[in-house]
């Protein structure tokens, strides 16, 4: 039997090899070697254009990261209607204060194998901020408006047997957003080569229409260019392993369909992210064509009224973020290690679920969302035809909107993650009868495309589109905020469900706290820092618990989408007219990623599978002894004691009194005192069961690195963030301390950035030294090629770090 096994093992792979080894399909990213300026060029699309004075840089690149900050850059004078504004005022760090106006051209040669006649070259834009226009050899060979999409031109008529160059044009225009949208080649680009007869890009679609315990059915569309062609199919499970075979039995014009059994399957949930590949390969004759692999789920999602989101038969609300695409110091260039690490801290926190607020997400984002097990809500659009910023989407939509939905349904339809599609957010385009129209026309088009998945808006003019009639015709209708109108819109609409597409919108800054602890909107201090007692909001929006309630107490509300689960840059309400303030409060998480306190509320209640023990504020408060300073208790058990130098405080256990009282274990009269702060959690029997405690921190005395990743890989692109903080000589954190701190990069790798999550700070992302915000910062190091050891040294004033190894492996 294991003879067998082995026989078989080894002609799979045999065939395997021959497969690739004749297939005539290369993938090639062009990363490096690209030369950049920007500028305007009349002439920089000519192969005889002189770019050797031109920045070498590799892409993905965002040429605004670097700075510096300037408050004169996109600054607006505006009543931002959305947020009730009736009265213009300057506005200054609306999209991040960062360089990102203007043109910039990319220049590289390509050095391509000798294609063969009936060979195809494709290059393929996964998205480039923004209206890329692309030459090939001075020739304008495609061109694409909105940043956010991914397209693909045929380039190889436009090819020379040698010295090809290629040379993009970007522009962005001022007022054009309302957050920090990055410039320039800031995700990938590929060359693809591959035969004449081959799989056409994009063109297989996957989808698993049966599921039962014993098999399901998975249906493949293959698109095909060529005559006379054969298409066999390969399932491979996670391991690699073949677990069904198909020979298409016909091909009807330029599709093939093959429906194929996968007996037992495993499927694919965000607690168990089990994916197959399809291998599709194409022959003439005998000859292998091409080869694509495709990696898919199995899963059935279902939206029903009364029940709400079901996936694979089992009822779940979405415990779900919202996320900009920037990522923090290294801007919006796309980097894996920085987007699983995103992904890594949201699924600790029990998250289960991303929205691409408000556009395309990354390809990669995807993958990792396929792996990691997370769900995916992608969007499209924050404008439609009516504008909400000058020169923002409604220049392109009549135009463009149905080639964007297009590419985002075709390039991302096989992604198990992917439950729900979103046409718009806030459009202004919910008033109005030409507003239902376009609902209609885009939730159409969506359908065409892809008629497994549901369409949404994320409305927040929801007395309009209860009216209008726009709310009722969407597949699922997306509240943001306006938890006071879930009722009325549950009756008004007839899907009988509500999503909450985007809530809560809290402010705070990491480690600030702010006196007295008073629940309100649109509040501001000196400091232009937001309070971490998690009770501050928008005139708009709400604090987390409002949320909870619904969630708890509707079974048909069917899940939630926070804004947001990272700061991002620009947008800082709500100090949007206070400069510096230059990047956003509503994160869970910080822009350097380290949690704000309302990551363990979150966490408290999505986390099931690990309790939740945190205590707030910090207990460094030399001053303000004696005086009132309430202390919060974020868990995930129902009651606790709390202790203050060793003195009980009370019990206090969750009610439904108020929502703060039925989510927060709330201590509001203690008085400050120096020492140590301590809170034990008690089960039903008022049984100790874990406890928690904070000191009063002494001297800095120490520097300490805490990387979250000690190896990564000799790839030139890894990364390790590494957390800097500052300790007491008995290792209580100094919460307060905000020394400015040197860092040096040695062996194999370089300074990537740094990043204390202070949106008021103006230092350089990119300098290698920064201050402390709230006692913490990160610095994010970067593997070079060679692999080795990386040795990253902090120093301070007086304070100097052991040095901290990390290594690189190739
Ligand atoms: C929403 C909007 C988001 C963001 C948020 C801030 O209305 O959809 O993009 O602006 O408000 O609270």
């Amino acid at each position: 039997m294991f003879l067998l096994r082995k026989i078989f093992f080894t002609i799979l792979v045999l065939n395997l090899f021959y497969i690739n080894a004749f297939a005539q399909r290369t993938e090639v990213l062009l990363d490096e070697g690209w030369k950049f300026s920007k500028g305007n060029f009349p002439t920089a699309a000519e192969p005889g254009f002189n770019d050797t004075r031109w920045e070498t840089v590799s892409v993905p690149h965002d040429w605004a990261i670097s700075g510096p900050f300037d408050k004169e850059i996109d600054k607006q004078v505006t009543a931002i209607t959305q947020n009730n504004e009736t009265k213009a005022t300057e506005k200054t760090g609306r999209t991040g204060a960062l360089p990102y106006v203007g043109e910039g051209w990319y220049r590289k040669k390509l050095n391509l194998p000798v294609i063969k006649p009936n060979q195809k070259v494709l290059l393929q834009i996964d998205g480039a901020m923004s209206e890329p226009r692309v030459y090939l050899n001075g020739k304008l060979v495609g061109q694409w408006n909105y940043g956010y999409n991914y397209f693909y031109i045929d380039i190889t008529n436009a090819l020379k047997t040698n010295d090809n160059l290629l040379a993009i044009h970007l522009q962005n225009k001022p007022k054009s957003s309302r957050w920090y949208p990055g410039a320039g080649l800031y995700r990938n680009v590929h060359l693809i080569i591959k035969s004449g007869q081959s799989v056409d890009q994009w063109g297989i679609t996957v989808t698993t229409p049966v599921i039962k315990k014993e098999f399901a059915k998975v249906n493949i569309k293959t698109r095909l260019t060529g005559k006379g062609l054969r298409l066999v199919t390969q399932i491979l499970d996670s391991l690699g392993q073949q677990v069904a075979l198909d020979t298409a039995k016909s091909i009807f014009g330029n599709e093939a369909e093959q429906n194929i059994a996968v007996t037992n399957p495993h499927l694919w949930s965000p607690e168990s992210p089990y994916l197959y590949t399809a291998v599709s390969t194409v022959y003439e004759g005998n000859v292998p064509k091409d080869v694509v692999r495709t990696r898919f789920g199995i899963r059935e999602i279902k939206y029903t009224a009364g029940l709400g989101f079901s996936l694979n038969g089992k009822v779940r609300k979405f415990k779900g973020v919202c996320l900009h695409h920037d990522l923090g110091p290294l801007g919006t260039a796309i980097n894996t290690a920085a987007l699983k690490r995103q992904l890594t801290i949201l699924k600790e926190m029990g998250c289960d679920a991303i929205r691409s607020s408000h556009n395309m997400p990354s390809p990669e984002q995807l993958e990792l969302c396929d792996e990691m097990g997370f769900m995916f809500l992608a969007e499209s659009f924050d404008e439609w035809a009516k504008a909400k910023v000058e020169n923002g989407y409604h220049l392109y939509f009549n135009t463009d909107a149905e080639k964007d939905i297009v590419n985002l349904v075709q390039a991302t339809k096989n992604h198990a993650c992917i439950v729900m599609w979103s046409s718009g957010n806030e459009v202004p385009d919910q008033f109005g009868a030409e507003g239902v129209k376009r609902a209609k026309w885009l939730q159409e088009i969506f359908h065409r495309e892809d008629p497994t998945r549901p369409v949404t808006v994320g409305m927040d003019q929801v007395k309009a589109t209860m009216q209008s009639g726009f709310g009722a015709l969407m597949d699922i209708p997306g509240l943001n905020y306006r938890v006071h109108l879930y009722e009325e819109a549950n009756k008004v609409f007839p899907q009988g469900f509500i999503l909450g597409s985007e809530t809560a919108s809290t402010v705070s800054s990491r480690g600030i706290y702010k006196f007295p602890v008073v629940k309100g909107f649109d509040k501001q201090y000196p400091d232009f820092q937001s309070s971490s007692y998690d009770l501050e909001y928008c005139s708009w929006s709400n604090v987390p618990d409002d949320d909870f309630v619904l969630q708890d107490d509707k079974p048909w509300v069917i899940g939630e989408f926070v804004w947001t689960g990272f700061d991002y840059l620009g947008e800082p309400t709500p100090y949007d007219s206070s400069w510096p303030s230059r990047s956003s409060y509503f994160g869970i998480s910080d822009l350097a990623g380290l949690p704000k306190d309302r990551y363990y509320l979150y966490r408290s209640r999505w986390n099931t599978t690990k309790p939740t023990l945190h205590l707030l504020p910090h207990w460094n408060w030399a001053g303000r002894e004696g005086e009132t300073t309430p202390v919060f208790v974020y868990t995930s058990y129902d009651s606790a004691e709390l202790f203050l130098n060793g003195k009980s405080l009370g019990v206090r256990k969750k009610d439904k009194s108020t929502p703060q009282n039925r989510y927060r274990l709330m201590w509001m009269d203690v008085k400050y005192e120096p020492g140590t702060l301590k809170v034990v959690a008690l089960d039903s029997n008022g049984k100790p069961v874990a406890e928690e405690q904070i000191t009063t921190a002494g001297k800095p005395y120490k520097i300490v690195l805490t990387p979250d990743r000690k190896e990564i890989k000799a790839d030139g692109k890894d990364l390790s963030f590494v957390t800097v903080s500052i300790v007491d000589k008995n290792g209580n954190p100094c919460h307060t301390a905000s020394d400015q701190l040197n860092f040096e990069v040695s062996g194999a790798g370089a300074f990537k950035a740094v990043c204390n999550g202070d949106a008021t700070s103006l230092e350089s992302f990119e300098k290698p030294t920064m201050k402390l915000f709230s006692g913490k910062l990160v610095v994010v190091v970067q593997a070079n090629k060679k692999g080795g050891p990386i040795k990253l040294n902090v120093k301070g004033k007086a304070l100097k770090s052991e040095p901290l190894q990390i290594v690189a492996v190739q």
